[in-house]
């Protein structure tokens, strides 16, 4: 008896977890692609409501009156790398800007030592000015992804000192030889890949490595030759843990961006999305090896992954589950700094290129001072 009323108290408790995981109704359908290609969003306006409430931008702070001919930072200040071409006052305001939109709680001396402002001994202003120039490379030379909405520190910080949304690789699985307790990456129904089965370093191989995400083959029973197809099922299995990652990180289904039929199809058998979204891992990728891989070690130990990693960047770092960050509030136009090239007159701060091989984006048009 004892048994039988325990074992349907487990039922009742597995039954309770399993209707957990689905969502109360309404559920909401809209149609993103062409009739009859099934390419819908599917959502529900519950949850959108808490989303859209948690990606609210601040208000834009007070512009200040430009003195025509008035004094720049450079020339008034001692150590200015990046910002020297704004004025006094764009200057002093970028400064409570970023205290709000990164330091809130701590104010000015989370980067700054009391009574030197000029001092460089913080570790958090050091990699403030790399983010400074991150942010610029961003707004001004990846247009063909965050177009004339653009990013500001709030973007991925939303008013905490690090990022909700970061990664580090993983510990590597400890192998009692051979392969033995060995999970060669996958089978942990990790969060990074949707509680999925599938290889949970989705960012190694494409946030920071540059891992071909096409596996499909374009032509048929090319077993052979040039056209044949050398992508493992290994590899596919990474390009959909990887997909799941975009998906989440948007809040979307695949159909946002593909006709579920043709995977590689462009053209007509996707969305424009899916073409902004090409631009988005090349940037989220120049953002992790060009910005902060290089502050590694400027980083406390206690900020590094557990492979002595820096903290790095994913769709999720800006997006934070909205299809466009901040549901496409344009911050960034109302803030100078946040454009290149403002810099002092003697810095050469040449802004880094894409790598070799990779498609480089045309800097867009250079925005120093549109309000
Ligand atoms: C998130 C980090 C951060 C916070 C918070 C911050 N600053 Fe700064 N500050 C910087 C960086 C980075 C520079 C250097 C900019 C450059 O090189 O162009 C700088 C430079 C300055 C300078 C120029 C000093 C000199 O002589 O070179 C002044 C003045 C200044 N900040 C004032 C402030 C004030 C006032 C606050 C608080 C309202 C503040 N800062 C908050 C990062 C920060
Ligand atoms: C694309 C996303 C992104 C943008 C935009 C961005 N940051 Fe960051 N920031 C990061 C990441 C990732 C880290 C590493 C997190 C960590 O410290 O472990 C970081 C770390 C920092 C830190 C170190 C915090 C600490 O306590 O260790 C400071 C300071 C900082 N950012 C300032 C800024 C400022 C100022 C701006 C705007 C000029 C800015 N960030 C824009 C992603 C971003
Ligand atoms: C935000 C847009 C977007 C979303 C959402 C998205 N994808 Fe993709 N997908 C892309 C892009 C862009 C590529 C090509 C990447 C490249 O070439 O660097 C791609 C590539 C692929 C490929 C490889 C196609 C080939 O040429 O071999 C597959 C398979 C794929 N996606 C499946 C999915 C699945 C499954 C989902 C949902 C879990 C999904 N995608 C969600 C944009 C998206
Ligand atoms: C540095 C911040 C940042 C990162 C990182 C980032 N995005 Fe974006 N993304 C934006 C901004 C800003 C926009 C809005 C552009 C606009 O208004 O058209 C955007 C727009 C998009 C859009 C267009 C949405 C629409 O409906 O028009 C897609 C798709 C997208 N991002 C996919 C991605 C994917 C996939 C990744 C990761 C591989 C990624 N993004 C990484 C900032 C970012």
């Amino acid at each position: 008896m004892i048994m039988r009323t325990t074992i349907k108290l487990l039922l009742a408790s597995t039954a309770a977890l399993l209707l957990a995981a689905c969502e109360k109704p309404p559920i909401a359908v809209s149609q993103t692609g062409f009739r009859g290609t099934g390419m819908e969003q599917v959502y529900n306006p519950r949850t959108l409501a808490t989303q859209a409430s948690l990606n609210k931008a601040p208000e834009v702070s007070a512009a200040v009156e430009d003195v025509p001919g008035g004094p720049k930072a450079g020339a008034i200040y001692q150590n200015v790398k990046v910002l020297g071409d704004l004025s006094v006052g764009e200057f002093a305001r970028t400064m409570s800007a970023i205290t709000e939109w990164v330091a809130p709680q701590q104010g000015c001396n989370y980067c700054h030592v009391a009574g030197n402002f000029a001092d460089d001994s913080v570790y958090t202003k050091v990699v403030a000015r790399k983010m400074l120039q991150m942010t610029q490379k961003v707004n001004s030379g990846w247009k063909q992804h965050v177009a004339e909405t653009g990013v500001t520190c709030y973007t991925c910080h939303r008013g905490n000192n690090i990022p909700k949304e970061i990664w580090f690789a993983p510990q590597p699985q400890k192998s009692a030889g051979g392969s033995l307790g060995n999970d060669f990456g996958q089978n942990r129904a990790a969060k990074s890949v949707g509680l999925s089965s599938l290889p949970y370093d989705p960012f190694t191989p494409y946030f920071l490595d540059n891992k071909p995400i096409r596996v499909n083959g374009n032509q048929a029973l090319a077993m052979t030759g040039a056209a044949a197809n050398r992508s493992s099922i290994k590899q596919a299995e990474h390009t959909y843990g990887t997909m799941i990652h975009w998906s989440e990180a948007l809040g979307v289904n695949c159909t946002y961006c593909h006709n579920t039929q043709a995977f590689a199809e462009w053209g007509a058998n996707a969305t424009p999305q899916r073409a902004t979204a090409w631009y988005g891992i090349r940037m989220a990728r120049e953002l992790n090896n060009e910005y902060m891989v290089p502050l590694t070690s400027v980083f406390p130990a206690n900020r590094l992954g557990p492979t002595g990693d820096v903290a790095k960047a994913n769709c999720a770092t800006c997006h934070q589950g909205a299809y466009k960050p901040l549901y496409g509030a344009a911050m960034a136009k109302h803030y100078p700094a946040m454009y290149a090239p403002v810099k002092a007159p003697d810095a050469p701060a040449a802004l880094p290129v894409a790598d070799a091989g990779q498609a480089v984006p045309v800097a867009g048009k250079v925005e120093v001072s549109a309000k």
